[in-house]
Protein backbone atom coordinates (compact mmCIF):
# COMPACT_ATOMS: atom_id res chain seq x y z
CA UNK A 1 0.00 0.00 0.00
CA UNK A 2 1.09 3.58 -0.98
CA UNK A 3 0.35 7.49 -1.00
CA UNK A 4 1.92 9.63 -3.46
CA UNK A 5 1.29 13.39 -2.59
CA UNK A 6 2.35 14.55 -5.78
CA UNK A 7 3.06 18.43 -6.56
CA UNK A 8 3.80 20.00 -3.46
CA UNK A 9 6.75 22.07 -2.05
CA UNK A 10 8.55 19.97 0.48
CA UNK A 11 10.56 21.78 3.59
CA UNK A 12 12.19 19.51 5.64
CA UNK A 13 14.82 21.52 7.26
CA UNK A 14 17.05 18.37 9.01
CA UNK A 15 18.09 17.11 5.77
CA UNK A 16 18.20 20.63 4.29
CA UNK A 17 15.20 20.52 1.78
CA UNK A 18 13.38 23.36 0.25
CA UNK A 19 12.19 22.75 -3.17
CA UNK A 20 8.96 21.08 -5.28
CA UNK A 21 8.71 17.69 -4.80
CA UNK A 22 6.62 14.20 -4.61
CA UNK A 23 6.72 12.62 -1.77
CA UNK A 24 5.73 8.51 -1.67
CA UNK A 25 4.64 7.17 1.72
CA UNK A 26 4.74 3.00 1.69
CA UNK A 27 2.86 1.00 4.27
CA UNK A 28 3.47 4.27 6.82
CA UNK A 29 6.77 4.98 6.03
CA UNK A 30 8.40 7.82 3.72
CA UNK A 31 9.79 5.73 1.13
CA UNK A 32 10.54 8.71 -1.55
CA UNK A 33 11.24 12.28 -1.80
CA UNK A 34 12.02 13.50 -5.72
CA UNK A 35 10.16 13.04 -9.13
CA UNK A 36 8.23 10.46 -8.86
CA UNK A 37 6.34 9.01 -11.71
CA UNK A 38 2.67 7.90 -11.10
CA UNK A 39 3.30 4.72 -13.57
CA UNK A 40 6.34 3.54 -12.15
CA UNK A 41 3.71 2.51 -9.29
CA UNK A 42 0.48 1.33 -10.64
CA UNK A 43 1.08 -2.15 -10.64
CA UNK A 44 0.62 -2.41 -6.54
CA UNK A 45 -2.60 -0.72 -5.12
CA UNK A 46 -2.29 3.13 -3.74
CA UNK A 47 -3.66 6.67 -3.45
CA UNK A 48 -2.30 10.02 -4.96
CA UNK A 49 -3.30 13.09 -3.90
CA UNK A 50 -2.92 16.50 -6.03
CA UNK A 51 -1.27 18.73 -3.74
CA UNK A 52 -0.40 21.69 -5.84
CA UNK A 53 0.40 24.70 -4.19
CA UNK A 54 0.49 23.08 -0.38
CA UNK A 55 3.46 23.10 1.55
CA UNK A 56 4.44 19.66 2.73
CA UNK A 57 6.41 19.44 6.23
CA UNK A 58 7.32 16.76 8.79
CA UNK A 59 4.45 16.50 11.32
CA UNK A 60 4.59 19.55 13.68
CA UNK A 61 5.37 18.78 17.44
CA UNK A 62 4.36 20.21 20.32
CA UNK A 63 6.38 19.58 23.42
CA UNK A 64 4.13 21.79 26.38
CA UNK A 65 0.46 20.57 26.10
CA UNK A 66 -1.98 20.65 28.89
CA UNK A 67 -4.52 17.25 28.15
CA UNK A 68 -6.30 17.72 32.11
CA UNK A 69 -6.66 13.61 31.89
CA UNK A 70 -6.63 11.96 34.08
CA UNK A 71 -8.60 14.30 36.82
CA UNK A 72 -10.45 17.11 35.20
CA UNK A 73 -12.12 15.68 31.69
CA UNK A 74 -14.27 18.58 32.19
CA UNK A 75 -11.56 20.72 30.44
CA UNK A 76 -9.70 18.67 27.78
CA UNK A 77 -9.60 14.60 27.59
CA UNK A 78 -6.36 12.91 25.87
CA UNK A 79 -9.02 12.46 22.64
CA UNK A 80 -10.10 16.09 22.60
CA UNK A 81 -6.75 17.46 22.95
CA UNK A 82 -5.24 14.62 20.32
CA UNK A 83 -7.83 15.95 18.20
CA UNK A 84 -7.13 19.50 18.91
CA UNK A 85 -3.96 19.40 18.04
CA UNK A 86 -4.34 17.11 14.48
CA UNK A 87 -6.62 20.21 14.01
CA UNK A 88 -3.77 21.91 14.10
CA UNK A 89 -1.39 20.08 12.46
CA UNK A 90 0.77 18.42 15.00
CA UNK A 91 1.35 14.50 14.89
CA UNK A 92 3.09 14.17 18.34
CA UNK A 93 2.26 16.14 21.73
CA UNK A 94 3.98 15.98 25.01
CA UNK A 95 1.43 15.80 28.10
CA UNK A 96 2.70 17.91 30.99
CA UNK A 97 2.23 16.15 34.08
CA UNK A 98 0.27 19.00 36.06
CA UNK A 99 -2.61 16.66 35.69
CA UNK A 100 -5.01 15.56 38.89
CA UNK A 101 -3.42 12.98 39.79
CA UNK A 102 -0.02 13.52 38.77
CA UNK A 103 1.87 11.56 36.76
CA UNK A 104 4.21 11.30 39.56
CA UNK A 105 4.10 6.81 39.62
CA UNK A 106 3.92 4.47 37.00
CA UNK A 107 0.23 3.60 36.53
CA UNK A 108 -0.20 7.43 35.36
CA UNK A 109 2.47 7.53 33.40
CA UNK A 110 0.59 4.23 31.54
CA UNK A 111 -2.79 5.23 31.49
CA UNK A 112 -1.59 8.39 29.47
CA UNK A 113 0.15 6.11 27.46
CA UNK A 114 -2.66 3.93 26.89
CA UNK A 115 -4.98 6.82 26.29
CA UNK A 116 -2.72 8.19 23.89
CA UNK A 117 -2.91 4.97 22.25
CA UNK A 118 -6.58 5.51 21.00
CA UNK A 119 -6.55 8.44 19.32
CA UNK A 120 -4.91 9.35 15.75
CA UNK A 121 -1.95 10.71 16.79
CA UNK A 122 1.28 10.34 18.67
CA UNK A 123 0.51 11.02 22.72
CA UNK A 124 3.88 11.62 24.64
CA UNK A 125 4.05 11.48 28.83
CA UNK A 126 6.49 13.72 30.57
CA UNK A 127 6.43 12.98 34.34
CA UNK A 128 6.09 14.82 37.47
CA UNK A 129 9.68 15.90 38.88
CA UNK A 130 8.24 15.46 42.97
CA UNK A 131 5.64 13.64 44.36
CA UNK A 132 2.00 14.97 43.79
CA UNK A 133 4.37 17.98 42.35
CA UNK A 134 4.73 19.59 45.79
CA UNK A 135 8.34 20.37 44.99
CA UNK A 136 9.30 18.36 48.14
CA UNK A 137 10.54 14.83 47.44
CA UNK A 138 11.81 13.33 44.24
CA UNK A 139 8.96 11.02 42.52
CA UNK A 140 10.04 7.48 41.22
CA UNK A 141 11.73 8.73 37.89
CA UNK A 142 13.61 5.36 37.19
CA UNK A 143 10.37 3.52 37.32
CA UNK A 144 8.00 6.79 35.11
CA UNK A 145 10.86 6.43 32.82
CA UNK A 146 10.90 2.44 32.61
CA UNK A 147 7.42 2.84 31.92
CA UNK A 148 8.01 5.34 28.80
CA UNK A 149 8.08 9.18 29.42
CA UNK A 150 10.10 10.59 27.85
CA UNK A 151 11.02 14.00 30.17
CA UNK A 152 10.08 15.12 33.51
CA UNK A 153 8.87 18.36 34.37
CA UNK A 154 7.92 20.58 37.18
CA UNK A 155 5.29 23.10 34.59
CA UNK A 156 2.50 25.31 36.79
CA UNK A 157 4.06 24.18 40.30
CA UNK A 158 7.70 25.17 39.61
CA UNK A 159 9.97 23.60 42.34
CA UNK A 160 11.14 25.90 44.67
CA UNK A 161 13.68 23.85 46.61
CA UNK A 162 17.27 24.24 44.55
CA UNK A 163 18.48 21.02 46.17
CA UNK A 164 15.64 18.72 45.49
CA UNK A 165 15.96 20.80 41.49
CA UNK A 166 19.64 19.22 41.97
CA UNK A 167 18.94 15.64 42.89
CA UNK A 168 15.86 15.50 40.08
CA UNK A 169 18.50 16.64 37.48
CA UNK A 170 20.90 14.29 38.83
CA UNK A 171 18.34 11.12 37.71
CA UNK A 172 17.13 13.11 35.07
CA UNK A 173 20.94 12.91 33.90
CA UNK A 174 21.49 9.58 34.84
CA UNK A 175 18.24 8.33 32.65
CA UNK A 176 19.00 10.81 29.38
CA UNK A 177 16.12 12.47 29.77
CA UNK A 178 16.10 16.33 29.69
CA UNK A 179 14.21 18.43 32.34
CA UNK A 180 12.21 21.14 31.35
CA UNK A 181 11.34 23.34 33.80
CA UNK A 182 8.95 26.14 34.72
CA UNK A 183 11.08 29.10 35.90
CA UNK A 184 9.23 31.00 38.54
CA UNK A 185 10.47 32.31 42.04
CA UNK A 186 7.39 31.77 43.88
CA UNK A 187 8.38 34.21 46.60
CA UNK A 188 8.54 37.16 43.94
CA UNK A 189 5.84 36.41 41.60
CA UNK A 190 3.43 35.74 45.02
CA UNK A 191 -0.31 36.42 44.18
CA UNK A 192 0.75 38.59 40.65
CA UNK A 193 -1.84 38.82 38.17
CA UNK A 194 -0.08 40.16 35.08
CA UNK A 195 3.43 41.24 34.32
CA UNK A 196 4.45 44.00 36.44
CA UNK A 197 5.22 47.02 34.87
CA UNK A 198 3.68 50.29 33.92
CA UNK A 199 0.18 48.52 32.45
CA UNK A 200 -0.26 46.64 35.55
CA UNK A 201 -0.41 49.99 37.60
CA UNK A 202 -2.68 51.15 35.21
CA UNK A 203 -4.86 48.59 35.59
CA UNK A 204 -4.63 48.08 39.01
CA UNK A 205 -4.03 44.21 38.66
CA UNK A 206 -0.60 43.16 40.77
CA UNK A 207 2.18 42.72 38.93
CA UNK A 208 5.07 39.67 38.37
CA UNK A 209 8.39 40.90 37.43
CA UNK A 210 10.37 39.61 35.27
CA UNK A 211 12.60 38.99 37.64
CA UNK A 212 10.73 35.94 38.67
CA UNK A 213 11.34 34.09 35.95
CA UNK A 214 15.10 35.59 34.83
CA UNK A 215 16.16 34.44 38.41
CA UNK A 216 15.04 30.82 37.96
CA UNK A 217 16.04 30.60 34.73
CA UNK A 218 20.02 31.18 35.87
CA UNK A 219 19.47 28.86 39.07
CA UNK A 220 18.07 26.41 36.66
CA UNK A 221 20.88 26.81 34.03
CA UNK A 222 23.22 26.83 36.79
CA UNK A 223 21.85 23.57 37.91
CA UNK A 224 22.24 22.09 34.71
CA UNK A 225 25.50 22.89 34.82
CA UNK A 226 26.62 21.42 38.37
CA UNK A 227 24.85 18.29 37.25
CA UNK A 228 25.30 17.36 33.42
CA UNK A 229 21.63 17.26 32.75
CA UNK A 230 19.94 18.99 29.52
CA UNK A 231 18.38 21.87 31.17
CA UNK A 232 15.16 22.54 28.68
CA UNK A 233 13.42 26.08 29.69
CA UNK A 234 9.60 26.40 29.31
CA UNK A 235 7.50 29.04 27.91
CA UNK A 236 10.80 31.67 27.92
CA UNK A 237 8.51 35.04 28.03
CA UNK A 238 11.06 37.72 28.56
CA UNK A 239 14.28 40.01 27.55
CA UNK A 240 16.40 38.84 30.97
CA UNK A 241 15.58 34.95 29.85
CA UNK A 242 16.80 35.17 26.25
CA UNK A 243 19.84 36.92 27.55
CA UNK A 244 20.77 34.39 30.13
CA UNK A 245 20.16 31.39 27.65
CA UNK A 246 22.42 33.37 24.82
CA UNK A 247 25.26 33.48 27.26
CA UNK A 248 24.83 30.36 28.70
CA UNK A 249 25.02 28.42 24.92
CA UNK A 250 27.91 30.71 24.18
CA UNK A 251 29.42 28.74 27.02
CA UNK A 252 28.92 25.88 25.67
CA UNK A 253 25.97 24.62 27.95
CA UNK A 254 23.82 21.96 27.56
CA UNK A 255 20.64 23.80 27.54
CA UNK A 256 17.77 24.75 25.52
CA UNK A 257 14.42 26.46 25.56
CA UNK A 258 11.15 27.00 23.96
CA UNK A 259 8.79 30.37 23.49
CA UNK A 260 4.75 30.20 22.67
CA UNK A 261 3.20 32.07 20.32
CA UNK A 262 1.11 34.39 23.09
CA UNK A 263 4.76 35.92 23.60
CA UNK A 264 5.72 37.02 20.35
CA UNK A 265 2.22 38.16 19.10
CA UNK A 266 0.96 40.07 22.53
CA UNK A 267 2.42 42.34 25.17
CA UNK A 268 0.42 42.88 28.65
CA UNK A 269 -1.58 46.35 26.96
CA UNK A 270 -3.64 42.81 26.02
CA UNK A 271 -5.09 43.06 29.59
CA UNK A 272 -6.19 46.31 29.60
CA UNK A 273 -9.56 44.85 28.31
CA UNK A 274 -9.49 42.81 31.41
CA UNK A 275 -10.17 39.42 29.18
CA UNK A 276 -8.98 36.63 31.55
CA UNK A 277 -8.08 34.79 27.84
CA UNK A 278 -5.21 37.28 29.08
CA UNK A 279 -4.07 35.94 32.00
CA UNK A 280 -1.06 33.26 31.38
CA UNK A 281 1.89 32.19 33.12
CA UNK A 282 4.55 33.55 32.56
CA UNK A 283 2.57 36.58 31.89
CA UNK A 284 2.48 38.45 28.75
CA UNK A 285 5.27 41.29 28.47
CA UNK A 286 6.15 44.27 27.12
CA UNK A 287 6.92 45.15 23.78
CA UNK A 288 10.71 45.12 24.74
CA UNK A 289 10.22 42.11 25.98
CA UNK A 290 8.20 40.60 22.43
CA UNK A 291 11.33 42.24 20.92
CA UNK A 292 14.18 40.39 22.37
CA UNK A 293 11.80 37.31 22.00
CA UNK A 294 11.79 37.60 18.44
CA UNK A 295 15.14 38.11 17.95
CA UNK A 296 15.70 35.12 20.24
CA UNK A 297 14.01 32.92 17.54
CA UNK A 298 15.77 34.64 14.44
CA UNK A 299 19.18 34.27 15.80
CA UNK A 300 18.56 30.87 17.06
CA UNK A 301 18.62 31.43 21.19
CA UNK A 302 15.23 29.64 21.35
CA UNK A 303 15.27 26.56 19.95
CA UNK A 304 11.58 25.47 20.08
CA UNK A 305 8.05 27.14 19.32
CA UNK A 306 5.29 25.00 21.93
CA UNK A 307 2.00 25.88 22.33
CA UNK A 308 1.74 25.65 26.62
CA UNK A 309 -1.91 25.02 25.07
CA UNK A 310 -3.83 24.91 28.66
CA UNK A 311 -7.57 24.11 27.98
CA UNK A 312 -9.82 25.65 31.50
CA UNK A 313 -13.31 26.06 31.74
CA UNK A 314 -15.86 28.91 31.03
CA UNK A 315 -16.60 28.86 34.94
CA UNK A 316 -12.79 29.07 35.80
CA UNK A 317 -12.59 31.93 32.97
CA UNK A 318 -15.38 33.97 32.95
CA UNK A 319 -14.66 35.30 36.63
CA UNK A 320 -12.99 38.46 37.94
CA UNK A 321 -9.93 38.43 36.77
CA UNK A 322 -7.83 37.92 40.48
CA UNK A 323 -9.51 34.49 40.51
CA UNK A 324 -9.53 33.10 36.68
CA UNK A 325 -6.82 30.57 35.86
CA UNK A 326 -3.86 31.16 34.07
CA UNK A 327 -3.94 29.91 30.44
CA UNK A 328 -4.64 29.78 27.02
CA UNK A 329 -5.18 27.28 24.31
CA UNK A 330 -2.79 27.24 21.52
CA UNK A 331 -2.81 23.94 19.72
CA UNK A 332 -5.45 25.00 17.05
CA UNK A 333 -3.87 29.18 16.63
CA UNK A 334 -0.28 28.22 16.95
CA UNK A 335 0.87 27.33 13.40
CA UNK A 336 -1.06 30.13 11.79
CA UNK A 337 -0.02 32.90 14.55
CA UNK A 338 3.54 31.49 13.64
CA UNK A 339 3.22 31.88 9.97
CA UNK A 340 1.57 35.70 10.23
CA UNK A 341 3.60 36.55 13.03
CA UNK A 342 7.14 35.63 12.30
CA UNK A 343 6.81 33.81 8.73
CA UNK A 344 4.99 37.29 6.72
CA UNK A 345 6.60 39.82 9.27
CA UNK A 346 10.13 38.68 8.52
CA UNK A 347 11.43 36.99 11.68
CA UNK A 348 12.01 33.81 10.26
CA UNK A 349 11.98 31.86 7.11
CA UNK A 350 9.37 29.23 7.10
CA UNK A 351 11.40 26.67 6.82
CA UNK A 352 13.41 28.24 9.60
CA UNK A 353 10.05 28.38 11.57
CA UNK A 354 9.03 24.56 10.63
CA UNK A 355 12.79 23.33 12.28
CA UNK A 356 11.80 24.95 15.47
CA UNK A 357 8.04 22.78 14.82
CA UNK A 358 9.37 19.55 14.16
CA UNK A 359 13.30 18.34 13.90
CA UNK A 360 13.95 20.78 17.31
CA UNK A 361 11.17 19.34 19.58
CA UNK A 362 12.03 15.85 18.07
CA UNK A 363 15.81 16.41 19.38
CA UNK A 364 15.07 17.38 22.71
CA UNK A 365 12.85 14.13 23.31
CA UNK A 366 15.30 12.01 21.49
CA UNK A 367 12.43 10.86 18.94
CA UNK A 368 12.28 9.45 15.48
CA UNK A 369 10.57 11.77 14.33
CA UNK A 370 10.85 15.60 13.04
CA UNK A 371 12.29 14.75 9.46
CA UNK A 372 11.42 12.98 6.24
CA UNK A 373 13.96 11.22 5.81
CA UNK A 374 13.73 7.67 4.01
CA UNK A 375 12.58 5.05 6.25
CA UNK A 376 10.78 7.79 9.21
CA UNK A 377 7.50 7.02 10.21
CA UNK A 378 5.37 8.55 7.52
CA UNK A 379 3.98 11.72 10.20
CA UNK A 380 3.63 14.86 7.75
CA UNK A 381 1.62 17.93 7.83
CA UNK A 382 0.50 19.84 4.87
CA UNK A 383 -0.01 23.53 4.89
CA UNK A 384 -1.50 26.15 2.96
CA UNK A 385 0.44 28.68 4.12
CA UNK A 386 -1.51 31.95 1.87
CA UNK A 387 -4.79 30.87 3.16
CA UNK A 388 -7.00 33.05 5.46
CA UNK A 389 -7.96 31.47 8.35
CA UNK A 390 -10.38 33.32 10.87
CA UNK A 391 -10.37 31.78 14.16
CA UNK A 392 -13.46 30.56 15.58
CA UNK A 393 -13.49 29.13 19.32
CA UNK A 394 -16.37 27.61 19.11
CA UNK A 395 -15.11 25.18 15.87
CA UNK A 396 -12.13 24.40 18.10
CA UNK A 397 -11.94 20.25 18.36
CA UNK A 398 -10.46 21.47 22.16
CA UNK A 399 -12.76 21.43 24.84
CA UNK A 400 -11.19 24.81 25.54
CA UNK A 401 -13.03 27.83 24.44
CA UNK A 402 -10.01 30.29 26.04
CA UNK A 403 -8.44 31.94 22.81
CA UNK A 404 -7.75 35.51 23.18
CA UNK A 405 -7.42 35.13 19.50
CA UNK A 406 -11.69 34.63 18.58
CA UNK A 407 -12.05 36.49 15.24
CA UNK A 408 -8.41 37.23 14.52
CA UNK A 409 -7.58 37.18 10.83
CA UNK A 410 -4.38 35.22 10.06
CA UNK A 411 -2.48 33.39 6.93
CA UNK A 412 -2.02 29.51 7.58
CA UNK A 413 -4.00 27.11 7.32
CA UNK A 414 -3.62 23.16 8.06
CA UNK A 415 -5.02 20.79 4.71
CA UNK A 416 -4.12 17.96 6.48
CA UNK A 417 -2.44 15.80 9.24
CA UNK A 418 -1.41 12.49 8.41
CA UNK A 419 0.19 10.40 11.37
CA UNK A 420 2.18 6.90 10.52
CA UNK A 421 0.80 7.34 6.65
CA UNK A 422 -2.81 7.50 7.65
CA UNK A 423 -5.02 10.58 7.62
CA UNK A 424 -5.00 11.96 11.40
CA UNK A 425 -7.02 15.03 10.13
CA UNK A 426 -8.51 16.73 6.88
CA UNK A 427 -9.28 14.58 3.88
CA UNK A 428 -7.57 15.62 0.19
CA UNK A 429 -9.54 15.59 -2.95
CA UNK A 430 -8.32 12.58 -5.35
CA UNK A 431 -6.65 12.86 -8.01
CA UNK A 432 -6.25 15.09 -11.23
CA UNK A 433 -8.28 17.86 -9.05
CA UNK A 434 -7.29 21.03 -7.23
CA UNK A 435 -6.34 19.38 -3.70
CA UNK A 436 -9.21 20.66 -0.81
CA UNK A 437 -9.60 20.13 2.57
CA UNK A 438 -13.46 18.41 2.44
CA UNK A 439 -13.84 18.48 6.08
CA UNK A 440 -12.68 19.58 9.22
O1 LIG B 1 -0.71 29.64 31.97
C1 LIG B 1 -0.41 28.55 32.44
N1 LIG B 1 -1.29 27.53 32.49
N2 LIG B 1 0.84 28.36 32.92
C2 LIG B 1 1.19 27.27 33.60
O2 LIG B 1 2.30 27.19 34.03
C3 LIG B 1 0.21 26.19 33.83
C4 LIG B 1 -0.87 26.22 32.83
C5 LIG B 1 -2.05 25.37 33.20
O3 LIG B 1 -1.86 24.21 33.56
O4 LIG B 1 -3.19 25.85 33.05
ZN1 LIG C 1 2.35 24.75 30.77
Amino acid sequence: MWVLLKGGHVIDPAQGIDKAADVLIRDGRIAEIGKIDVQSLNSDPGEVYDIAGKVVTPGLIDVHVHLREPGEEHKETIATGAAAAAAGGFTSILAMPNTKTAPDNRAVVEYVLSQGKRTPINVLACCAMTKGMEGKEMAELGDMFDAGAVAVSDDGYPVQNALVMRRVMEYASMLGIPALVHCEDKLLSADGIMNEGITSTIVGLRGIPAAAEVSMVERNIMLGELTGCHVHIQHVSCAGSVDAMRRAKARGLKVTCETCPQYFTLTDEALVDYDTNTKVNPPLRTSADVEAVKAGLADGTIDIIATDHAPHSAEDKEVEMTIASFGMVGLETALPLVITKLVNEGTLTLSQAIEKLTIAPAKLLGLNAGTLTEGAPADITILDPGAEVIVDSSSFKSMGRNTPFNGWKLKGAVAATIVGGTFAYGQLSPVGEKCEVLSR
